[in-house]
Order: structure tokens, then sequence, then C-alpha cells
């Protein structure tokens, strides 16, 4: 598996396997094992949220690979933000994975002004300052953020000691984030595109089958090929095996400059468009 390299000279394969809506039972380790030893994914990324992260841990220590050579992340939910809540956070999740360290660890979603008018700034960098401490005490290789906003990250940036690695935002043919992606961008931070085939919707886009037809792939092939291109990292979720095999498979063609263009112009194709600013959770 290809790496990109993060800001801080950490390697990450260039696909991460997602686990939303895995099953936290022997079905969700048997798809996430699958992911791993047949299908040859060497990143995997939970969340405390999705309640799940048991089985992650067992996936990882039944496959038989040894942990140095798969890249795990998961993230913090909103409830545990805030500077002391975050070790406790963190040490239930080493818990739940059954491991001594991890490769990522995430702010899951930024707090936002209309839920804290006075104090959002200050909760995220006091959440942040947590992050930095499990970073720098060696617990995590590398911290980042998810679902921040240029307006979310700027206030972080101009107090941080450490740049986050990473941020995790939906990013599909229907939600192309454009903007956050060119801020991150130029801010040195790996975009991580979540729902990269908008959660199934964008697979059944005339334009993308069009694509997926004459170049004798799959739609989710053409939509994970694309947001490579961007030089993004998709995390792409299925637990159906021959689905798991095929969304791997994506290093061995290309989209014509043309085919990019068309999907560049798409603009409403499913997915669940969220915004950080909006959500209620
Ligand atoms: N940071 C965040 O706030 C956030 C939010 C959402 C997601 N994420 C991460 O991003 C990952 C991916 O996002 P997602 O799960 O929302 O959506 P997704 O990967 O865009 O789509 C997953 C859906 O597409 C189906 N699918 C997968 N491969 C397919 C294929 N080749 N052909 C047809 N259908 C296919 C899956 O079905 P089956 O599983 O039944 O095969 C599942 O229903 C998540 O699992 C999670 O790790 C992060």
């Amino acid at each position: 598996m290809q790496t990109y390299k993060l800001n801080n000279g950490v390697e990450i394969p260039v696909i991460g396997f997602g686990t939303w809506e895995t099953p936290n039972d022997a079905s969700g380790a048997e798809a996430i094992k699958y992911a791993i030893t047949q299908a040859g994914y060497t990143h995997i990324d939970t969340a405390a949220a999705y309640r799940n992260e048991e089985s992650v841990g067992k996936a990882v220590r039944e496959s038989g690979i040894s942990r140095d050579k798969i890249f795990v992340t998961s993230k913090l939910w909103n409830t545990k933000r805030g500077y002391d809540n975050v070790f406790r956070a963190f040490e239930r999740t080493m818990q739940n994975l059954q491991m001594d360290y991890l490769d990522l660890y995430l702010i899951h979603w930024p707090a936002i002004q209309s839920q804290y008018p006075d104090s959002w700034t200050q909760i995220n960098y006091d959440t942040w300052r947590a992050m930095e401490q499990l970073y720098k005490d060696g617990k995590i290789r590398a911290i980042g953020v998810s679902n921040f906003m240029p307006h979310h990250l700027e206030p972080l940036l101009d107090k941080c000691d450490v740049v986050p690695a990473v941020n995790q935002i939906e990013v599909h043919p229907g939600y192309q984030q454009v903007e956050a992606v060119e801020f991150c961008k130029q801010k040195g931070i790996l975009v991580e595109a979540w729902s990269p085939l908008g959660r199934g919707d964008a697979l059944v886009n005339q334009t993308i089958m069009g694509i997926a037809d004459r170049l004798g792939r799959t739609p989710a092939q053409v939509c994970l090929r694309w947001v490579l291109d961007k030089g993004l990292l998709p995390l792409v979720k299925s637990v159906t095996p021959t689905r798991i095999l095929q969304n791997i498979d994506v290093f061995d063609f290309s989209l014509t400059e043309e085919d990019t263009k068309k999907i560049d112009a798409l603009t409403d194709c499913g997915g669940m468009c969220l915004h950080p600013d909006k959500v209620t959770f």
C-alpha cells in the first residue's frame, strides 16, 4: 500500500478502511479481519462513537499481522471535550482496542459557536492541548481533527504547539468541499475523505456510471480514484467481501482529464452533506 507522509514525517497508507456502522460483534470483526488479511488494507478508521473499537482491536490481533504494520485511527467523541476528559476518553479507547499506542487520534467534531457562543474556541483549544500532551507522551503517533472548517481551524492554528496532521471531512463527488480542502493543503494538513462513495449515493449517478462503464471499472472505484487523484485519503467502508476487495483495487487505472472535469462539475449526488456548524450532536 502506498503512503502519504504526514506533516510530522509519519507515513499513512493512502486508503483507509472505514468502520462506521460496522457491528461490534463477530461479523464486524470478521469483515475487518478479511479487509486486512484478504484484501491488504493496512489502515483502519474507527471512533469511540462507533462503539466497535473492541472489534477493531480483535480483528487486528487475530489478523496475525504485527501491530506496527497496521495504522489505526480513533476519535474523541463530542461529550469528552475539555482538557481532563480527553485523557480519560483516550484510556477508554485504548482499553477497548487493547492496544498500547494509537497511530492517529482525532477530535471527532469541533465545538461550535451556536452551542457554545462564548467558549467554543477555548473548548477546542483545551481539547487540543490534551491531544498534544498525549502525542508528546508518545502514546499517539499523530494527532488531528475531523469536521473542522477553516474558521474552526484558524483560532486553533493561532495558538497550537502541534499543527494537526489530518483533517477528516466529508468529501465525495456530491460534496467536494473545495475551499476546506485547499485551506488544509496550504497549512500542510492532510485531508481524509469520509463517505467517499457518498454512502453509496454517488454510485448511481449517471456521470459516474458512464465513466465506470467506459473504463470497465465500478462506480465505487471511479469515486475512490477521483479522491486519490486530488491528493486526499479516502476512508471507505464495506462489510461485503467482494466490495472490500474491489475498493482497494484502484491502482491500475486512470481517469482522463475529461472524466475528472465531469466529476468536478457534479454538485448534487447524495451523501450526507453535513455542515459542522449545523449539527445538533
Ligand atoms: N469523521 C466523521 O465524522 C465521519 C463521518 C462518517 C464517516 N466517517 C468514516 O468514513 C468511513 C466511510 O464513510 P461511510 O461509511 O459513511 O460511507 P462510504 O464508505 O461512502 O459508503 C459506505 C456504503 O457504501 C456501500 N459500499 C461500499 N463499497 C461499495 C461498493 N464497492 N459498491 C457498492 N456499495 C458499496 C457500503 O455497503 P456494505 O457495507 O453493506 O457493503 C455502505 O453502505 C466511515 O466508515 C468512517 O470510518 C467519518
